[in-house]
């Protein structure tokens, strides 16, 4: 597809579908899937489902941002994708799967500009309830507009804006329901309208093992967020794969405990979590992806070391790096490299 203007929104049917491998027990468990999940979230645009996705911890309060109830109830996602450091460029933001439409309001409240956030989502009941709670949002936050968000009839999997015309893709707690091809699919199409080195931030559940394939076969439990979920490995190769170099893990924490008692295919407790990541499309793509995840490497010789005779290590001070430098420092006597804390801010010297 050509590029137009930022943000331009084109119809489905010319937005760049990749091939992929396709069989007809794959395309009867993607439209069972989707079956599922629009009867999901038809009912809970129509009636608020709080057992659906919540983390303990609630949503983010902001100066003058007053959320409607309604909206708040509707909280649907795992964790938090709206960070303002993300919002470096003009060009507009793209909110995957609008649930309710609180993290849209919360990224209309940096943007603060009529179209700056586009809200794309398939269920018509879904978007008529954010659209409600948006015109709530208005009436009780002079300084918000309805149309800094714009709604659109749209799926993951095929997006409804050109290439390279978007600032930063946010889902919150959607990918998770696919199965792999519409991930891979949904991973490809956010590379595709990001510019280059835009930001996709994401949060997701995330599992320590594997699920059972009793488990992850069941279309209801998948569109609840509950088993469709990948390994924290899985996860940032599937982003890598998809073409964004760069994954930073911004939060790592409890998401939901799964039991035999509840699940009797499970062979013991799983806790599940929930992950926030940053994924950058970079200007390269090379065959191992650069990993953040809040490892911090210091120098504890004397004056200041020289990584490829550029990147600093004043002695005594921990920087920032990425595993694959961290693994390579470590081997270092010179060095101290401490753990990973899943609590990442983002690329920093390499
Ligand atoms: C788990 S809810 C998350 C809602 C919101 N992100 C939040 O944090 O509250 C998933 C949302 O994605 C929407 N959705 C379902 N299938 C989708 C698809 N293929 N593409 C985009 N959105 C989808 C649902 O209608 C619902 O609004």
């Amino acid at each position: 597809m050509t590029s137009a203007a930022p943000g331009n929104i084109v119809p489905p049917f010319i937005s760049g579908e990749r091939a992929a491998t396709v069989t007809p027990e794959s395309t009867a468990a993607r439209a069972a899937q989707r079956a599922a999940v629009h009867e999901v979230y038809a009912r809970a645009a129509e009636e608020p489902d709080t057992s659906l996705c919540c983390v303990d911890g609630g949503a983010w309060t902001l100066p003058d941002l007053v959320v409607p109830p309604r909206m708040l109830e509707m909280n649907y996602g795992c964790g938090s994708t709206v960070h303002p450091t993300d919002l470096t460029g003009s060009r507009p933001i793209l909110y995957v799967g609008v649930g309710g439409g609180l993290e849209a309001l919360q990224f209309a409240y940096f943007r603060r500009q009529p179209g700056g956030v586009i809200a794309v989502d398939p269920v018509a009941e879904m978007r008529a309830a954010a659209a409600a709670n948006l015109a709530e949002a208005e009436r009780l936050n002079p300084w918000f507009r309805r149309d800094f968000v714009r709604l659109v009839d749209g799926r993951a999997e095929q997006l409804p804006v050109d290439d390279a015309s978007v600032e930063v893709v946010a889902q919150n707690c959607l990918f998770n329901v696919f199965v792999e091809e519409d991930l891979a699919r949904a991973l490809r199409e956010v590379a595709r309208v990001l510019r280059p080195g835009g930001r996709f931030s994401t949060s997701d559940p995330i599992t320590p093992r594997p699920l059972p394939q009793a488990l992850k076969d069941d279309p209801t439990l998948r569109a609840r967020c509950v088993s469709g979920c990948v390994t924290y490995d899985e996860y940032l190769a599937a982003h890598h794969a998809a073409g964004l170099q760069q994954l930073v893990v911004r939060a790592r924490r409890p998401y939901r405990l799964l039991t035999p008692a509840d699940f009797a295919c499970l062979d013991g407790e799983l806790m599940l979590e929930s992950l926030e990541l940053l994924a950058i499309k970079g200007l390269r793509v090379d065959a191992e992806p650069d990993i953040y995840a809040g490892r911090c490497a210091t120098f504890v010789g004397s004056g200041i070391w020289y990584r490829d005779d550029k990147f600093p290590f004043p002695a005594g001070t921990p920087m920032q790096v990425s595993d694959r430098v961290a693994a390579e420092l470590a081997r270092r006597p010179d060095f101290r490299v401490t753990p990973p804390t899943f609590h990442a801010r983002g690329p920093g010297c390499c």
